[in-house]
């Protein structure tokens, strides 16, 4: 699996969870982090080269694009360059979204770039649910985390602001469509209220792979639970950083980071 940076850990989390005896390689790229502000284009490329890389080198049977902008960029490309499962973090959380509202009225905040790509609206759209559909950009959000400031009153002040529309449209149901949000869910719930749910693709992304791995017979059965599964974490940026970071959001299972190069 891979992200921009370290926020996909929130669904390496989930699939450790519930997939326990899988072996997993995360990819951060957090040496060109981060992609939200890029132009799509370069997203699919360093996707591209990530999936290579992750089939190529280690052999992955399946690849978790745990990451919303990569995912709206790249994840039809990969899918038709590729034999191997291709998931993205997209389409689960959406049905994870849908399932979650009753009034009808639902809402995706993610980066500028996510926003753009169409993605979600796109998603949407092909449920065919009767829904009406609210977006927002939320540019500075990521910045905000990535210096640990997750509930300050100047974060607050933004979220103020960038979930007006959300808030104007009504929405009971809002999806943190980047991997950095759930980490403010403290401060978008105080925004939106306490009867909007927020939800976070992780979960639903996790229950998609186990499922493609059912389905397709790839699921590793040590048929004991053992939880054996090794993890290996692998980072383009500042390994010492990523270690600690990493460490604080994923937890134990992250001690060991291995430094990348692009060339
Ligand atoms: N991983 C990105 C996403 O989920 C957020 C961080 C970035 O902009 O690189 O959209």
């Amino acid at each position: 699996m891979f992200d921009s940076g370290f926020g996909g850990l929130t669904v390496a989390r989930a699939l450790i969870d519930l997939l326990p005896d899988e072996d997993l390689v995360y990819f951060g790229d957090t040496g060109r982090y981060p992609y939200g502000p890029r132009p799509l284009e370069d997203v699919r490329e360093f996707a591209r080269q990530i999936t290579r890389l992750l089939v190529e080198r280690h052999d992955v049977k399946m690849v978790v694009v745990a990451c919303n902008n990569a995912s709206a960029a790249a994840l039809d490309t990969l899918r038709f360059e590729h034999e191997v499962p291709v998931v993205g973090v997209i389409d689960p959380g959406v049905r994870a979204l849908l399932t979650a509202t009753r009034n009808r009225r639902v809402g995706v905040i993610a980066t500028v770039g996510t926003v753009a790509s169409g993605a979600y609206q796109r998603a949407v759209a092909a449920t065919r649910a009767p829904v009406h559909l609210q977006c927002a950009a939320c540019p500075g959000f990521v910045e905000f985390v990535e210096r640990g400031e997750t509930d300050s009153e100047d974060v607050h002040v933004l979220a103020e602001r960038l979930l007006a529309p959300v808030r104007e449209a009504g929405v009971d149901a809002l999806l943190l469509g980047c991997t950095h949000y759930p980490f403010l869910a403290h401060t978008i719930g105080d925004v939106m209220g306490r009867d909007v749910v927020l939800v976070s693709s992780a979960d639903e992304t996790a229950f998609e792979v186990r499922s493609i791995l059912d389905e397709t017979g790839l699921v590793r059965r040590s048929g004991r639970g053992t939880g054996k599964g090794r993890h290996m974490f692998v980072s383009s940026g500042d390994v010492e950083s990523f270690k600690r970071l990493g460490g604080r959001l994923l937890g134990p299972e992250l001690d060991e980071v291995e430094a990348f190069t692009w060339d």
